[in-house]
């Protein structure tokens, strides 16, 4: 009988599977299965998930970047609460240990013992417990952890938060600690925007508490759907990830202007010309600067993607739109162009939807050029230091990227094939040759995140030589 075993897949599809899997709210193997009939292909009788197959994997620690660091996990009395037993087996893997604090509300929703048999450490819950108090006190729970994560944050929580509260261990714990504290608020769209959860709001983010989401989509209790939902938890990871990071920050100081995704050019107020490009790219370029201490403007074209963390981002639709934003953001020591700009707009943009007139025909579309982004930075008198551009080719890529370089004054040109039968416009793999004046680098095929660590070594490297051979 044919089997998959989703541990036998390469990582960034892993990755892909794990990252749609809990965006669409599935199990990895329940997500696998529907891929496989949407593309018509026999489901295999064995789907093996990730867990099914390494029962032992919890205990092992990726040992990332945040590995041997502790959280204080607080949870919320909310419906999202039970995913927070797939945040703290995803914080296991990573080598990151948490404690558990539960408020009273949250013991309705999931029960302590869950949490303890999978977390293998005792729940703690009630401040005027002798035995817990005595054992490590909600002075040192606060204390001794690197980061307080509260998830789900509930609307109640939040006002507690921000009123200073302390009449139940988390409050209390949240009101002694000197510590980060990240919060996932997660409750129904009305709620989120109550003007008293909006104060609430205002008032922890004055007081330095980062915030994860919430995210737009459909409520797990009544069907609704607004903005309300809990950050997923590889989104909730990422963003500890990147807040407990103790990586080297060789990029310290440079501020970096990005471009990502495609650009809509509208041709009236329902139809626009537009691209494949899905932003992936150049939201991962932008993401791995900021990790390595570069401060990032990310200016985007319309894309599905969540906003980078670490990263200011600007969102736009026109070209017209990316290029007054960008010549906005400097000057800027790096500027990375990945986003597919269209070349072409509609030169008399409709006010009202063009109709279709009946037997005559479609109507002709007269176009006029886009600006040309890069190369209005290749001749900027606040020309980046460092100047790349990507350029899209479908056939003699080396040429092609070559006459771009000279023509637009960039320093690198990183061409890739969107021809590729992997599938680069929207998918999650690339493959690079990298352009500049000492040559051509060809790069294997590689997942788009491991193309922006590469690149930003590489920029690391340029700025390290650059600097010490003056
Ligand atoms: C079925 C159910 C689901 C709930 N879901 C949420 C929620 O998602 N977000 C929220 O803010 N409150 C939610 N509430 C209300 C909270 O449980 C209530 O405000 C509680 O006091 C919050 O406690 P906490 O401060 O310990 O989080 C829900 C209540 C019920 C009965």
């Amino acid at each position: 009988m044919p089997s998959i075993t989703v541990r036998n897949l390469n990582n960034s599809v892993k990755q892909a599977l794990r990252e749609r899997a809990a965006r669409n709210g599935r199990s990895m193997e329940e997500e696998a299965r529907l891929l496989l009939a949407a593309a018509e292909v026999p489901a295999p009788k064995h789907i093996v998930s990730f867990d099914d197959a390494s029962s032992s994997r919890s205990a092992t620690s990726m040992n990332t970047e945040a590995g041997g660091k502790k959280i204080l996990l607080i949870i919320g009395g909310g419906i999202a609460a039970y995913k927070c037993l797939d945040l703290i087996r995803r914080l296991k893997e990573r080598g990151i240990s948490a404690r558990v604090v539960m408020t009273n509300a949250a013991k309705e929703f999931v029960t302590p013992l869950s949490i303890e048999a999978l977390n293998h450490d005792k729940v703690f819950a009630n401040l005027f417990d002798r035995e817990a108090e005595h054992d490590i006190g909600h002075i040192r729970l606060s204390r001794e952890a690197d980061l307080i994560v509260v998830a789900p944050a509930t609307a109640d929580l939040m006002a507690k938060m921000a009123n200073g509260h302390a009449d139940d261990l988390a409050s209390t714990v949240l009101m002694a600690t000197d510590k980060p504290i990240l919060v996932a608020p997660a409750m129904n769209p009305r709620m989120w925007s109550h003007p008293a959860t909006r104060r609430n709001r205002k008032t922890l983010e004055r007081d330095g508490v980062l915030l994860v989401g919430p995210a737009v989509g459909e409520m797990a209790e009544s069907g609704e759907s607004g903005k309300g939902r809990m950050a997923e938890p590889y989104e909730i990871i990422r963003s500890i990830e990147n807040l407990l990071d103790t990586s080297p920050k060789p990029l310290a100081g440079m501020r970096a202007i990005v471009t990502s995704g495609p650009t809509h050019e509208p041709i009236d107020p329902v139809r626009y010309i537009a691209n494949r490009s899905s932003g992936k790219q150049g939201h991962a370029i932008a993401e791995a600067l900021g990790r390595a201490g570069a401060e990032v403007i990310l200016v985007s074209g319309p894309v599905n993607l969540p906003d980078p963390s670490h990263v200011e981002t600007i969102h736009v639709e026109t070209a017209r739109e990316m290029q007054q934003m960008v010549e906005t953001a400097l000057p800027a020591k790096i500027a990375v162009m990945v986003a597919a700009v269209a070349d072409w707009r509609s030169t008399d943009e409709a006010d009202e939807k063009i109709k279709k007139d009946g037997g005559k025909g479609p109507t002709s579309l007269k176009l006029t050029e886009n600006p040309d982004i890069l190369k209005g930075l290749g001749h900027h008198e606040n020309r980046p230091d460092l100047l790349i551009g990507f350029a899209a080719e479908t056939e003699n890529i080396e040429e092609h990227a070559k006459t771009k370089l000279e023509r637009k004054k960039a320093d690198w040109i990183l061409a890739n094939d969107v021809s590729a039968d992997f599938g680069v416009m929207g998918g999650n793999q690339n493959s690079i040759k990298l352009l500049s004046a000492s040559g051509v680098e060809t790069w294997p095929q590689m997942s788009k995140e491991d193309v922006a660590k590469r690149l930003v070594d590489r920029i690391a490297n340029h700025f390290d030589w650059t600097t010490t051979s003056i």
